[in-house]
């Protein structure tokens, strides 16, 4: 029988308790079943979808139809990991009944259980207006990547009061956990003491309640660039331009395909 879907409750239940919180991202069908039978707690369909299937320079050019699409995908492959999906630039800043409405379509349209959204003080009355109305909303604090050009790159986020307030501020809205980017060990630490809620940290040392990091960096499929903070796990792009070679030299000198793939 497959295991029942990981619920926002167990989730909370686990920091409770001490035990660590794994999240990863994913964007379609074939990843997102490797995913619910590797055990992981958490997907994240991630804006970051642009950067690393979608090859833009940057997260911004993301659409709300974009992340439904991925989304769609990861739900059909996924039965267990709870599922988070990412609200891409422009689609909560405007106002906020753009949000409420951008992230009910992502609701109803996926079935994922939550959504994700960056900024901190800023976006509490977003976030407050999207949990009053049964959107769970995982916030997201430090490297905010929708706001690179604001922060001038993608630079570490040292400003610790600042974002204590910010992790106070979504934890009072009601958001049920916080990614935790870029941000020294010590204050991802100071945040994780700080709030109730389970912190998820990305380049936040080991002290925070969970880790998430991105598929394709964990996996070595993605060679543009890897952030020191990542550990890569498995190194597959060499392994599929090997497996790619042997097929286009097959075709060429005939050895594939075989009677064993042929009809008759
Ligand atoms: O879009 C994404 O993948 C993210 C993670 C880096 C947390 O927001």
């Amino acid at each position: 029988m497959a295991d029942k879907p990981v619920t926002i409750a167990q989730i909370q239940e686990m920091k409770n308790r001490g035990e660590k919180i794994s999240m990863v991202t994913g964007y379609d069908y074939p990843f997102a079943r490797l995913l619910d039978q590797s055990g992981i707690d958490m997907i994240l369909v991630g804006d970051s979808v642009g950067v690393v299937v979608a090859g833009y320079p940057n997260t911004l050019p993301v659409t709300v139809d974009e992340m439904i699409y991925h989304g769609k995908a990861v739900m059909r492959g996924n039965s267990r990991a709870l599922v988070v999906i990412d609200m891409p630039f422009m689609s909560y800043q405007i106002s906020i009944e753009d949000a409420k409405r951008q992230a009910g379509r992502i609701m109803q349209e996926t079935g994922a259980t939550a959504v994700k959204l960056e900024g901190g003080i800023s976006m509490a009355a977003t976030i407050e207006a999207l949990v009053t109305i049964g959107i769970p909303v995982l916030a997201h604090i430090g490297l905010t990547p929708q706001a690179v050009n604001q922060l001038g790159g993608f630079r570490v986020q040292r400003e610790k009061e600042r974002l204590l307030a910010d992790a106070k501020a979504v934890t009072d809205a009601g958001a049920f956990g916080l990614v935790i980017e870029c941000v020294p060990a010590d204050i991802a630490a100071e945040i994780t003491s700080s709030v109730n809620i389970p912190t998820i940290g990305i380049g936040a040392g080991p002290t925070c309640d969970g880790q998430v990091l991105v598929l394709h960096d964990l996996l070595g499929l993605f060679d543009r660039f890897r952030p020191s903070f990542v550990k890569q796990y498995a190194n597959l792009g060499p392994e599929i331009i090997k497996a790619l070679q042997q097929y286009h030299q097959e075709v060429k000198d005939g050895s594939f395909p075989t009677e064993k793939h042929s009809f008759h």
